[in-house]
């Protein structure tokens, strides 16, 4: 068979780690490797390397994605969909590997129906926003990295006695807040997928002061953005309480980087597992990872419903919050 890979949409620390399973398990059994670089975009212009077991060495430690990636409006028109499958049948490609979110399975799904081979995909994704698996490739590193950036910023809280706003990615999904703030002991954590605002969160801060805590971070999910930017808002607490409040915006930082060993294996499995079903015959599926297994889940069951916070973390937050909130 000859196989294309690509890597689309936001990247993910461990996309590399998938490219190389993937490319070394086909190569190993005689199978051929396209690289298609910067994604959709790329594909439309052609734009192919030839990808061998020796040319994926040393990328497992590395963040990003050797192969680039890129966000293509164009791609969504059915004539770029028409013209990339012309091009991968005159590249004599039987089967795509997409990495990436759900905009890229989407355009995976779109591709398919104009396509003869066979297409799947690998879940790439920081935001842990696609419901089909309880983990995507970079969350793992995403929290890592967050909560690293968190705990430095608590030093600062509690040598200045200041309130701070931290602003973490995740689109519009808590994932990210939610593990971030739990590991890092935040004080008030602000997902869109809990009503809970900003104003509350803050004056139960100002009661952990009154009873003498020094350090009060809060962690807001990008999604749970409502009236401004978390330095606007900040500034908005500052000057209604008289307390000093900063804000840390949502930074690329948490999105590159080496992935962790959480993130190495689970990618290493995944690429390993597209290759086995793409041979098997599969098509129009994506690897998940559920209750401790492979599956090969259809396209659409990573748009099917939104994902929800994992339920034991959601109903233990508010005992958490509390218990906090009451110590002297
Ligand atoms: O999907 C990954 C992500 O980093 C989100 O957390 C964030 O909202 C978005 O991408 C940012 O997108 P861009 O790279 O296009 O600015």
């Amino acid at each position: 068979m000859k196989f294309a890979l690509l890597t689309s949409g936001g990247d993910a620390p461990g996309m590399n780690a998938a490219l190389r399973a993937a490319v070394r398990l086909a190569t190993d059994g005689g199978d051929e490797c396209l690289g298609v670089r910067d994604g959709y975009k790329g594909l439309l212009l052609r734009d192919f390397i030839g990808l061998t077991a020796r040319s994926v060495s040393g990328i497992m430690q590395l963040g990003g994605t050797m192969l680039r990636s890129a966000r293509s409006e164009e791609f969504r028109d059915e004539a770029a969909q028409r013209k990339a499958a012309r091009l991968l049948d005159g590249a004599g490609v039987d089967a795509l590997i997409v990495i990436g979110g759900d905009g890229t399975f989407r355009g995976a799904e779109a591709l398919s129906r104009f396509w003869r081979g066979r297409v799947f995909g690998i879940p790439g994704t920081i935001d842990n926003d696609i419901a089909a698996t309880s983990v995507t490739i970079g969350f793992d590193t995403a929290v890592n990295t967050a909560m690293q950036a968190i705990d430095k910023i608590r030093d600062t809280a509690a040598a200045h006695e200041r309130v701070f706003l931290i602003e973490v990615m995740g689109r519009t999904c808590g994932w990210i807040a939610l593990h971030a703030g739990l590991a890092s002991g935040a004080e008030e954590i602000l997902v869109p997928e809990i009503p809970f605002d900003l104003e509350t969160a803050f004056a139960n801060i100002l009661e952990g002061r009154k009873r003498g805590k020094r350090s009060s971070i809060i962690v807001m999910a990008e999604g749970h953005r409502q009236a401004g930017d978390a330095p606007e808002r900040a500034r908005g607490l500052q000057s209604k309480s008289g307390v000093e409040c900063r804000a840390v915006e949502r930074g690329y930082l948490q999105r590159g980087g080496p992935p962790t060993a959480a993130d190495r294996i689970l990618a290493t499995q995944m690429g390993a597992f597209a290759v086995r079903c793409l041979r098997s015959g599969e098509s129009g599926k994506m690897a998940a990872w559920r209750e401790g297994r492979l599956l090969a889940e259809p396209f659409a069951a990573a748009w099917a419903a939104p994902k929800p916070l994992a339920p034991f973390l959601v109903e233990i937050l508010p005992a958490l919050a509390e218990v906090r909130r009451a110590l002297r």
